[in-house]
């Protein structure tokens, strides 16, 4: 391996406490840290043990009084309604103030929670800083979500205000995201005092004051026009700073704790490092601030690091074609993208030949990231021979908020090998283990596993979940963080992501439980059992399928109780479930100890080879699987 990553990985390894110490030096705290590590704290260890700073701080105060006031910040487009709008730095100081100023009218101090639900709109980044500048604790809600999830994030979370938009704008339609709101806190036993709504000329809707409801867009005015100064409230590096809650086993999401510190320490390293970034770039991240690829590089690091962002509203095909992203590049001329391989399946799908590429000026992009789910050799091949740059995969979670294993290319450009993100960032030990913790050989696939302590900027527990934490993450692999994909390491010390080992699937770079779906499959009145597996699709990777096996006397059509399946899931997880497949089954195939042959019946849905497990219980289950899936599939158009 060459030499710039081999020196500062052992450099890392030698000197971890050493190493992240110096890094820390890039963030403005206005008490350094009295411990950089500390293995007593917290579920493994704590970083920047002590330190007082402010993320707001650091986003955005600091470039303004460092005399970049003037330039830009948030570069805001969105496909969907042509609006375009450039912020500086200095704007987005004015709006983070009054949006915080409205915040702290409400009561809301450090520590309190707040619920934000909204689409990729700059009132949503303003609203995240604004809770990091009062030190209260923001918690993004997918717009994509039902109402019973956002209810129970509400509940687990203790939201003390919800700030929503009055709606989203997917393709074709305007999506409602008041009667959500308003139907999550009729579910939910937290009742936020306060639901602040930014009204959307494409769907404006009644506030009602008795239930709290404000307009947002106007309390923020009056403050703005007062000219309020709202000072950034000094946090501990180890306070949270946001919770982001991902799909976890059960239909009980997990609210991975991110601190100030470590994440703001971590996010500036992989700035530079990674992204090859420095102030003045700009950066386009086409994700959605519900995610972490959002919060992370949407929101958070160029903003540190004092890079343009790109707040981009809109889909990579149909806004309002396969061009858009390209559009996008040329006009704002972004340096670095990052997005999911299923938005690269998307674009080419509609634009096979690249046509949309030609006459535009994409001189400025020197890399194109991809993240979220396995980027298949085919999808690289096709954007590196159509953008003639580097395509560089990089592997990581939400839980791990930065990239595992990346492709360095602010310390050194290594020779890509499809399939692979490349090899392991200082701050992660990747090693790969058997069953019962073993590390294997080179070249053996097996668990993908991360030896204690994770770096900063790492998950430091799960909100109020210390236990769930240690059990779901840590107590697997002793001394390890347990990730769930399952890979291997190969001679080069290039690392490939292969799958997970969990029941978590991958649908367009959005990770959904099977467990969850089966949960709602399963409360259907006619449904006996159930199960769901994912299965391969060529533009959003995997799709869920669910095999429903109705109860003893059901006689009612089929198709009927499908439908009400699909509607149930839509309307209890959301659209971006993807649900639209379902078989009826009369037997569920399953070992002889009663456990669901899950793995068998998405090799057969892929058209793999499969052979008949030992354990089967009824070997006539699994042709029952191959017949199902020779019926018409149904889909449900309703919405
Ligand atoms: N609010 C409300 N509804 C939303 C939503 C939001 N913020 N985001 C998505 N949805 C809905 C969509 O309208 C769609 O509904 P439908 O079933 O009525 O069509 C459903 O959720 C699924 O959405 P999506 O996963 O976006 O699929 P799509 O078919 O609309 O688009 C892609 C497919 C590949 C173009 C799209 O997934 C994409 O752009 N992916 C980019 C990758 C990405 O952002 N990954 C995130 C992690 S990096
Ligand atoms: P999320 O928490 O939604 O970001 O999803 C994280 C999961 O997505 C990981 O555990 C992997 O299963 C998958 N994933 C993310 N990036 C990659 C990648 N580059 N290659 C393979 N799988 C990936």
């Amino acid at each position: 391996m060459s030499s710039r990553y081999a020196e500062v990985y052992e450099h890392w390894k030698r000197d971890p406490v050493g190493y992240w110490g110096e890094a820390a030096r890039d963030v403005s705290w206005f008490e350094p840290p009295h411990h950089v590590f500390d293995p007593e704290q917290g579920v493994y260890g704590r970083w920047f043990v002590g330190g007082s700073t402010n993320t707001c701080y650091n986003c955005v105060d600091r470039h303004v009084a460092a005399g970049r006031g003037k330039d830009p910040a948030i570069i805001f487009d969105s496909a969907m309604s042509g609006a375009s709008r450039i912020f500086t730095f200095y704007d987005v100081l004015q709006e983070v103030t009054a949006v915080a100023a409205v915040l702290q009218n409400l009561g809301v101090t450090k520590g309190d929670r707040v619920v934000i639900y909204m689409p990729m709109v700059p009132e949503a980044v303003f609203s995240m800083l604004a809770c990091a500048r009062i030190g209260a604790v923001h918690s993004v809600v997918f717009g994509g979500f039902a109402a019973q999830e956002l209810a129970s994030r509400l509940d687990s979370a203790r939201a003390k205000v919800v700030i929503a938009a009055s709606c989203g704008l997917e393709p074709g339609r305007a999506v409602a995201y008041k009667p959500l709101v308003d139907a999550a806190i009729d579910l939910a036993e937290t009742k936020p005092s306060h639901r602040l709504i930014l009204q959307r000329e494409q769907l404006r809707v009644d506030l009602r004051a008795e239930h709290g409801e404000l307009d947002f867009a106007e309390l923020v005015a009056a403050e703005r026009e007062k000219k309020s100064e709202v000072a950034c409230v000094p946090v501990l590096a180890t306070d949270p700073l946001y919770i982001l809650y991902t799909s976890g086993t059960t239909g009980k999401p997990k609210g991975v704790v991110r601190d100030n510190g470590g994440h703001m320490v971590a996010l500036q390293w992989s700035i530079r490092n990674i992204y090859g970034l420095k102030p003045g770039d700009v950066s386009w991240t086409a994700s959605d601030i519900g995610w972490v690829v959002g919060h992370s590089y949407i929101v958070y690091g160029p903003l540190l690091a004092g890079v343009t962002t790109v707040l981009f509203e809109g889909k990579p095909v149909g806004t309002p074609n396969a061009g858009t992203f390209w559009r996008v590049v040329e006009q704002y001329r972004v340096n670095v993208l990052f997005t999911a391989p299923t938005a690269f399946r998307a674009i080419r799908r509609d634009d096979p030949e690249g046509k949309f590429v030609s006459g535009r000026d994409l001189s400025s992009l020197r890399m194109l990231f991809l993240a979220g789910e396995r980027a298949d050799p085919e999808t690289l091949h096709w954007a590196e021979a159509l953008l003639r740059i580097p395509v560089v995969d990089h592997w990581w979670q939400t839980e791990t908020g930065w990239a595992i294993v990346a492709n360095p290319m602010g310390l050194e450009v290594f020779p890509v090998k499809h399939g692979s993100p490349t090899v392991p960032m200082p701050g992660f030990a990747v090693d790969v283990l058997d069953d019962g913790g073993k590390p294997l050989e080179r070249g053996v696939l097996g668990n993908l596993a991360i030896r204690l302590p994770l770096p900063p900027g790492c998950l430091v527990t799960f909100w109020e979940a210390d236990d769930r934490f240690r059990e779901t993450c840590l107590e697997a692999f002793p001394g390890y963080y347990k990730t769930a994909d399952a890979g291997l390491i190969d001679d080069d010390g290039y690392v490939f992501v292969m799958a997970r080992t969990d029941d978590i699937i991958n649908c367009a770079g959005h990770r959904l439980s099977t467990g969850a779906l089966e949960e709602v499959c399963a409360s259907h009145p006619d449904i006996a059992e159930c199960a769901v597996v994912g299965v391969a699709d060529a533009i959003k990777g995997q799709v869920p399928y669910g095999f429903l096996v109705l109860k003893n006397g059901v006689t009612r059509s089929e198709s009927a109780i499908i439908q009400e399946v699909v509607d149930l899931v839509r309307e209890r997880i959301g659209p971006v479930a993807a649900f639209r497949t379902a078989f009826i089954l009369p037997k569920l195939p399953k070992t002889r100890s009663g456990k669901i042959l899950r793995g068998t019946m998405r090799k057969i849905a892929d058209g793999e080879v499969w052979t008949m497990p030992a354990t089967i219980d009824d070997p006539a289950t699994l042709d029952m699987v191959s017949r199902a899936l020779q019926k018409p599939v149904y889909i449900s158009a309703d919405r």
